[in-house]
């Protein structure tokens, strides 16, 4: 069976571009495969986070993934710090990464330009993502187009290290939506911008747990470009396009159609209709996220994922520690045959 890994930051509440973007396809692929969705708290730790935030964003965002629907029994929910083979295994990633790399990379450049400090984990971040996702030997990864680059250089990992130290991982295939489908949805006051849930400015995004006025205002407020029509054209017309791509992704109607059904309409309209439509996707979302609150239940759902992970992981983090020549603690354990082969001469 094909397996899938993919991560999401505790960094905020979950926003409509995540969802669409990624939570969207777990839901999916989750009957397909043997999935692993991971609430990946120790990334968010690359900028500053208030501690009981971070706390209380960690278990929010697991509510989300099963109040948008993934079931914990057909996938394996679980947060990253729990497994701490992701860490080990990420410093034996660094040691492989190169400087030039990591330097190149697009949202390290972007994050360290908003922060006045920029720490070390900052830059080694996605060291730490391509360990998560080969600990799992993982087929194919869910995630919006922002992650394109992380995935590009988890596969050129993945190759080195299994030319240097023997076949190690499998090279995981990224799966990212066309940007109409979802793969990036963009600021609802700046459409160059990607919709982020670690915004400044909450108006620029639509969060899960927004209540219904919230998401209405926020849709009112939201820019548009000159003109009236309602035309899909991402060049000319960039605010309105993404806001045709969420209407169409929300309700399910083609973009085609939805032009055609606003072509005598003026934006009032359309953004009132494109509201509600939000405001019902969002509704069973809200109401799941209440049931999962009470206490322990999420709780419970993490501790059973993070046991299902940690097998897996630990299996895959053994083998690569071996291959590498790192000594088993529990040396006599293991083949003596390999012992004997690696031992210099003079001491034996
Ligand atoms: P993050 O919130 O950065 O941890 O992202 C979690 C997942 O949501 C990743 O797969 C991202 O690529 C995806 N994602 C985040 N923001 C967007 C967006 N604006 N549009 C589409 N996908 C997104
Ligand atoms: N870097 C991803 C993001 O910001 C989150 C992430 C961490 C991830 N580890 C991952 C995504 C592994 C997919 C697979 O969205």
């Amino acid at each position: 069976m094909k397996r899938v890994f993919s991560g999401v930051q505790p960094s905020g509440s979950l926003t409509i571009g995540n969802y669409l973007g990624a939570l969207r396809h777990f839901t999916r692929l989750q009957y397909e495969a043997d999935c692993y969705f991971c609430v990946v708290d120790l990334h968010a730790l690359t900028v500053p986070q208030d501690p009981e935030e971070l706390y209380q964003n960690t278990l929010n965002t697991a509510r989300l993934f099963v109040a948008c629907g993934v079931d914990p029994k057909q996938a394996t929910i679980f947060v990253q710090s729990h497994v701490p083979a992701h860490t080990t295994l990420s410093w034996l990633m660094e040691c492989n990464t190169y400087y030039g790399e990591l330097r190149r990379m697009t949202q390290f450049k972007d994050k360290a330009a908003k922060h006045d400090v920029v720490t070390a984990g900052l830059f080694t971040y996605p060291a730490l993502m391509a360990a998560d996702i080969l600990l799992y030997q993982t087929d194919e990864v869910p995630v919006g187009e922002d992650q394109r680059q992380h995935l590009e250089l988890t596969r050129d990992i993945a190759m080195r290290m299994n030319n240097r130290f023997g076949p190690l991982f499998k090279v995981p295939e990224p799966y990212i939506a066309p940007k109409t489908a979802g793969g990036r949805i963009m600021s609802l006051q700046n459409p160059a911008e990607k919709m982020s849930k670690s915004s400044d400015d909450p108006r620029s995004y639509i969060a899960l747990l927004d209540p219904p006025d919230v998401v209405r205002k926020k849709i009112r407020s939201a820019v548009t470009d000159s003109g009236r029509e309602i035309r899909y054209d991402p060049e000319e017309k960039p605010a309105l396009s993404n806001l045709l791509v969420i209407y169409s992704l929300a309700t399910g109607e083609s973009i085609d159609s939805l032009e055609e059904r606003y072509r005598n309409s003026g934006y009032g309209q359309f953004k009132a209709d494109l509201a509600e439509a939000v405001v019902e996707l969002l509704a069973p979302i809200q109401e799941r996220f209440r049931e999962l609150s009470e206490p322990g239940v999420i709780e419970n759902i993490l501790a059973e994922g993070a046991d299902r992970a940690e097998r897996v992981a630990a299996e895959t983090l053994a083998r690569v520690q071996a291959a590498m020549g790192l000594v088993p603690r529990h040396a006599a354990a293991v083949s003596s045959s390999r012992q004997e082969t690696r031992a210099p001469s003079s001491i034996t």
